[in-house]
């Protein structure tokens, strides 16, 4: 990534130029102490509630993850546990990000135990300590992590599995409580109600408010809504990775269940981070995925060039564009965009301001629909463990 630093600045630059009003006035006012939550106009796309008495009614600025209040956006771990460059970042700028994050009205911090494995957590829980009552903590579990080495040796959700990182992900987040506990994965071994059931008692204990699933088969989440209800779902959803549309949120909408886009913008595509310069080196996970390879990342550009026409219309930058179009699908979708920086933090959460009317949004989805884009959603091992169902019980 180096020899693309340069390029990258350079686009970014003008990104920020281009809508530097927006989040420096933010920023200015939040520096003085002065500034109003950026949520608290949540403005115009502002969200038909189809279904009101399913999905709680919205108050100003906040949505609802089932009976969950959260911010319009959250904030995903990824970036900061160095994944994609850089490795761990300092827990001093992990602190500013994440107190800044809350200071300008987010209160959804994502993570998981295998981000690290067991470091964001770590990270997470010392940010957040001071506020930690008034924000919402989102982990994961499904994985069998070596405590000593934290090898993942693979999916695992059995009771034992889940009981032992719940503990864990409580120590390193320094809390007696999740607010929201995930399955990352559905194991192929474990029937979800027996999932679900251990849920059950952790809930019944203090340990788990509310749960949900990663990338479920569609049966699984009847089933394990059936024997607990879930609050949210959490799959691929961006631009260019529009799947969700066609069944689970629709069954999102039936269930009164929420719904989490992760990697909202395109592990960067859609910041305007990646260019047809880009190269990724070893161990960086984005060398491993099939729409930001040298060969397609020039024809995939021009979902971002779409984006950025509609940014120019709206006086907004591409990250932020992308985020209110997620933002606008359903009252009840809230991203989880990852950074590590804060001026990009500031950025995105400026997509609250964005609104789309339902005929932009029907004009907007018209043009996304006619680019072509190369390469699969997502690397193969990732794509094997989605919507998979969970064994009968
Ligand atoms: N459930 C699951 O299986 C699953 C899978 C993946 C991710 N997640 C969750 O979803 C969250 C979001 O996904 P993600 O972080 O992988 O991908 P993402 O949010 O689509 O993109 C993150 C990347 O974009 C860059 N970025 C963010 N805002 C930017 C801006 N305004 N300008 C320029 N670059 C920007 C970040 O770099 P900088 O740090 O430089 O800003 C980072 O490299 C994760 O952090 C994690 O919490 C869940």
């Amino acid at each position: 990534m180096e020899n693309n630093k340069n390029r990258e600045n350079d686009s970014e630059v003008k990104n920020k130029d281009f809508n530097r009003r927006n989040f420096l006035t933010t920023s200015i006012l939040a520096g003085a102490g002065l500034a109003l939550s950026p949520f608290s106009g949540e403005t115009a796309n502002k969200p038909r509630i189809l279904n009101e008495k399913k999905h709680h009614p919205l108050k100003k600025g906040k949505r609802k993850l089932g009976s969950l209040e959260v911010s319009a956006q959250g904030l995903g771990g990824l970036s900061v546990v160095g994944f994609y460059t850089g490795g761990p970042r300092e827990q001093a700028n992990v602190n500013r990000i994440y107190r800044e994050a809350y200071e300008m009205g987010i209160t959804l911090f994502d993570t998981a135990e295998v981000y690290g494995p067991f470091i964001n957590e770590k990270q997470v829980g010392e940010a957040v300590a001071p506020f930690r009552k008034d924000v919402v903590l989102a982990t994961k579990f499904g994985f069998d992590v070596d405590p000593d080495t934290g090898q993942r040796r693979g999916i695992d959700s059995r009771p034992k599995t889940i009981r032992k990182s719940v503990e864990g992900s409580l120590k390193r987040l320094r809390t007696d409580y999740i607010d929201l506990s995930y399955q990352h994965r559905v194991d192929p071994n474990v029937p979800i109600e027996d999932v679900a059931g251990t849920i059950q008692d952790l809930m019944r204990e203090g340990k788990i408010r509310h749960w949900g699933l990663s990338e479920p088969g569609l049966k699984t989440v009847r089933r394990a809504h059936a024997v607990q209800p879930l609050t949210a779902i959490q799959n691929e959803y961006s631009p260019w990775t529009r799947n969700p549309e066609a069944e689970v949120l629709p069954l999102c909408e039936e269930l009164g269940i929420g719904f989490v886009p992760w990697c909202p913008l395109g592990y960067g595509f859609f910041a305007d981070a990646i260019n047809e310069n880009s190269r990724f080196s070893e161990g960086d996970f984005r060398a491993i995925l099939p729409r930001i390879t040298p060969e397609n990342i020039p024809q995939n550009l021009e979902m971002l060039y779409y984006i950025q026409e509609w940014g120019l219309k709206k006086d907004a930058t591409a990250s932020q564009i992308t985020l209110a179009w997620l933002q606008a699908q359903k009252p009840w979708v809230v991203p989880i965009p990852g950074t590590s920086n804060i001026i990009h933090l500031k950025e995105n959460i400026g997509a609250n301001d964005i609104s789309f009317t339902s005929d932009e949004l029907q004009e907007f989805n018209a043009g996304l629909a006619k680019i072509e884009i190369l390469g699969a959603q997502n690397a193969e091992g990732v794509m094997t463990a989605m919507g998979v169902e969970a064994p009968k019980k």
